[in-house]
């Protein structure tokens, strides 16, 4: 072979070891793989680079400079490819691992108020903006407080047992109770009217208050009904209180909360403890069906005088809406039950 042959033949094999090189330290995906590359390319006693400069030695004095000049290439190419391959797999190695700084981080989510609850804080607001302060009553009552005082005698059908849940006080009936069939005297409250009693036995009229709580009535539980829900109860009381009163703090309110192209009507009703008394119906954004809002009236004669006011001095009007059906109408939710299962996907749109 001639000394140029000889020199062509090195340099295609010094071309041939930086391809292969760098496919190696290419290829290479673990901090591992790339150490076995190293050790075989650069290795100090054996590697295929330190082979590669012996064969220097054997190459006639005329050819040293070339294939020196062409080695040192090649050499530092398969060295920054090492380098290269090494640091990528680090970063690789981080990502897989425990942490990853570079990741964004997880914002804690905030809690909020339940829907229920914005409702209630958004008609103590409203109320008392047109001057009611807010009252309160136990869900534990007596059946004075929920029935007798409030002028419903004890024959009438809502003291059913069937439509209360009566409470047998230490396991027994309670004593002296007149509250159902078999005597019970406690009960859960079926309605927040209870709290017009408590807040005028405690204090002389003028009154102007709402009372907002849980009530609770058997019945079974469906899209529209559960054996729980929430009212929120109005009582005025003062010299020359009228119906027209009681309309226009209805409409307000009513334009106030659910907007101003919602309709309210008044349908002449009964209520024992109202005279007259009206039901309250609700109609949306044009719609044609008429949503019961709930009950009111002026407060009857005989609930004043149980309580030691003068009927001949003061009138009043009360009213009581159902909380849950304010806030479905104004949230466009059509299911109750949505409202106590307390799952966060639902809890989060409000
Ligand atoms: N308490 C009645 C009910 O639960 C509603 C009502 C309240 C009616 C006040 C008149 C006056 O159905």
């Amino acid at each position: 072979m001639s000394s140029s042959d000889a020199l062509s033949d090195a340099l295609a094999q010094l071309d041939a070891l930086r391809a292969e090189g760098l496919a190696a330290f290419e290829s290479a995906g673990s901090p591992e793989a790339v150490e076995s590359a190293r050790v075989e390319y650069l290795g100090q006693k054996h590697g295929r680079v330190k082979a590669a400069q012996e064969r220097l030695k054997t190459l006639e004095p005329a050819s040293r400079k070339g294939y020196g000049q062409r080695f040192n290439a090649v050499k530092t190419d398969l060295e920054s490819a090492c380098d290269a391959a090494r640091s990528r797999v680090e970063r690789k190695d981080v990502a897989v691992g425990a942490i990853d700084v570079t990741l964004p981080g997880i914002r804690p989510r905030q809690g909020h108020r339940h829907p229920l609850t914005q409702t209630a804080d958004e008609l103590i607001d409203l109320f008392g903006r047109f001057g009611f302060a807010v009252a309160r009553g136990p869900e534990v009552e007596d059946v004075r407080h929920n029935f007798d005082a409030l002028n419903i005698p004890p024959s009438h059908p809502a003291r059913d047992p069937l439509d209360n849940f009566y409470l047998a006080v230490g396991g027994k009936s309670a004593p002296g109770g007149a509250g159902s069939p078999t005597g019970e005297s406690a009960m859960l409250r079926s309605q927040t009217s209870t709290v017009q009693i408590r807040v005028m036995e405690s204090q002389p009229p003028p009154v102007r208050v709402i009372a907002i709580g849980r009530v609770y009535r058997p019945d079974t539980v469906d899209a529209t009904h559960s054996f729980m829900f929430h009212q929120v109860e109005g009582l005025m009381v003062d010299r020359g209180v009228t119906m027209g009163d009681l309309k226009s703090v209805l409409r307000l309110f009513a334009r106030a909360y659910l907007g101003k192209d919602v309709t309210i009507r008044f349908r002449p009703s009964f209520f024992p403890f109202t005279e007259p008394s009206v039901e309250v119906d609700m109609l949306w954004h044009g719609g044609n069906r008429w949503v019961e809002m709930g009950g009111a009236g002026m407060v009857d004669p005989n609930v004043l005088r149980a309580v030691g006011y003068d009927p001949d001095e003061v009138t009043g009007f009360a009213f009581g809406l159902g909380i849950e059906r304010l806030c479905m109408r104004r949230h466009g939710i059509d299911d109750i039950r949505l409202l106590y299962q307390n799952d966060v996907r639902f809890l989060r749109q409000f």
